[in-house]
């Protein structure tokens, strides 16, 4: 029964404003201060973007299929089953290599994603699930080699780091088209914006 909730969802929204329009009014009156200087180290732990076709952003450090393999039985094995074969919170990351382009497509890093440093920064970013951003970089390079390895996609006695991530060709890479209709070009406007 979808329309229920729904009803109840914006019942629940439109009380919630009514009680923001109220306190501000109060909020106005407190000693709130804007403008505390943000630093370089504020910052790092923000910046965290790679750009994934050159790996540019990529962090120092390595890590051994050996290491992901140990960590991986740790830390991921209970949601994402053993040898990353599927799990109780989502299903394999290994194969569907050229299913892509199928209807049956499956989602793995090899059947998907067009870059080798995506898997790094989707690990860095999101994972473990429970405890995102817990891994050190030299982890997280290790767990994307076993990730890799399981694939067939580098050697099981594999070590990466930002250099020899990068070098790995995805099989998808080609698998993306860039969507040229003139229509869809967005121009950015910063100021006197129609
Ligand atoms: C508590 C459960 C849980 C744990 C623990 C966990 N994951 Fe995940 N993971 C998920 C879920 C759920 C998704 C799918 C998220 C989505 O699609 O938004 C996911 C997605 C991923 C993906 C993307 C898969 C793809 O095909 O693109 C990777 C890679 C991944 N996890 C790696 C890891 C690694 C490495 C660990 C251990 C350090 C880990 N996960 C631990 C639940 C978990």
């Amino acid at each position: 029964m979808q329309l229920p909730n729904l009803i109840r969802a914006s019942v629940v929204v439109g009380s919630l404003s009514m009680m923001m329009v109220t306190t501000s009014g109060v909020l106005a009156n407190t000693s709130a201060s804007f403008g505390t200087p943000v630093t370089e180290a504020d910052i790092a732990p923000w910046d965290i973007d790679i750009e994934t076709p050159t790996g540019k952003g990529l962090p120092p450090g390595s890590g051994t299929v050996a290491q992901g393999k140990a960590l991986f039985e740790a830390q991921c094995i209970s949601c994402h089953g053993a040898d990353a074969g599927g799990g109780s919170q989502y299903g394999s990351m290994v194969g569907g290599v050229g299913s892509f382009v199928t209807i049956k497509r499956r989602l793995t890093p090899g059947s998907m994603y067009p870059y080798s440093s995506i898997l790094f920064d989707y690990i860095r970013r999101a994972m473990p699930m429970t405890e995102p951003q817990s891994l050190s970089d030299d982890e997280v390079y290790a767990l994307t080699a076993y990730i890799f390895s399981l694939n067939g996609l580098v050697a099981e006695n594999a070590e990466l780091d930002a250099e020899s991530l990068v070098a790995i060709e995805m099989p998808n890479r080609n698998g993306f088209i860039v969507d040229d209709r003139p229509d869809t070009v967005a121009t950015r406007c910063m100021e006197d914006c129609k």
